[in-house]
């Protein structure tokens, strides 16, 4: 591991240990919950017997819900904390997954076309490069499989969504280019992070970088992906309260989803 994956092994660990919403394992699961979480438009079909890499997939969710409909998972992520929840929802639903410390950049532990479907959540902006994933995510899936990858929106990340205006909304800031951004201008390299008990507590976040459309995906098309559907994460609530961060994400929703199927 390179320092920046060590870095944000410890970052994640603590996130996971401050109770974050991502590492909660997801310990009710049926056919349709787990349909929802995966496929909501049924892209993917029966999974069942399907081999499945969660790419940066740690903390319980994804694989309870592919172990829960039947698929043969192997997760892989750099967090300890995050791992921990899948082992406990295997033990928990009693089926097999294979658990595999790393980082989404080295696949080279996977022999090429080893997988019927990579499914990678939010996780790509931890890393400064698309390419070095996409290109893994290339070799070790099989021809006609689907690899699906979930990313910040890159023009949600030039704007500053704590100085809501009444008059001019939220302040476009920042340019819109590849690379890290910044903690100074936020002023903290902090996330304030809510517990299972609903208390507010501080925790150091990971490095996290922007990528641009034009990059992502121009990267997807030189590794042989196929975009088969787009999706974006606004929020559910009709009327949020401006300046809080369900408002925000109806003005500008910050995570898109790529369906793509490799040529
Ligand atoms: C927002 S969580 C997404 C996973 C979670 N299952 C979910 O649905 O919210 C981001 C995950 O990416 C992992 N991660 C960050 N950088 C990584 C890297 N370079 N390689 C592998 N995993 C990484 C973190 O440990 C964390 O589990």
């Amino acid at each position: 591991m390179d320092k920046l994956a060590e870095y944000n092994r410890e970052r994640w660990n603590a996130l996971v240990e401050a109770g974050i919403l991502y590492s909660r394992p997801k310990l009710e699961m049926d056919e349709a919950t787990a349909r929802q979480m995966i496929d909501e438009e049924g892209l993917l079909g029966d999974v069942a017997g399907k081999r499945v890499l969660l790419l940066a997939g740690g903390g319980g969710q994804q694989s309870a819900a592919f172990g829960f409909l039947g698929a043969q998972v192997t997760v892989l992520d750099l967090s300890d904390g995050q791992l921990e929840k899948d082992r406990l929802v295997a033990a928990h639903y009693g089926y097999d997954l294979d658990i595999q410390q790393g980082d989404m950049r080295d696949l080279s532990r996977f022999r090429d076309a080893s997988f019927d479907i990579v499914w990678q959540p939010y996780a790509i902006n931890y890393v400064p490069d698309v390419r070095p994933v996409f290109a893994e995510a290339a070799r070790v899936l099989r021809g006609r499989g689907w690899y699906t990858v979930t990313w910040h929106n890159p023009f949600t990340q030039t704007v500053d969504d704590t100085q809501w205006h009444p008059e001019h909304g939220y302040p476009l800031k920042w340019p819109y280019v590849d690379g890290e951004i910044d903690p100074a201008i936020f002023g903290t390299a902090n996330w304030t992070v809510e517990t299972e008990s609903g208390e507010q507590v501080e925790v150091e976040g990971p490095r996290m970088f922007r990528h641009t459309m034009r990059t992502f995906l121009n990267s997807l098309v030189d590794n042989g992906f196929h975009i088969r559907r787009f999706s974006e994460h606004r929020t559910w609530d009709e009327n949020p309260e401006p300046g809080t961060w369900e408002h925000y994400k109806s003005v500008s929703p910050p995570y898109l989803t790529v369906w793509t199927v490799k040529e």
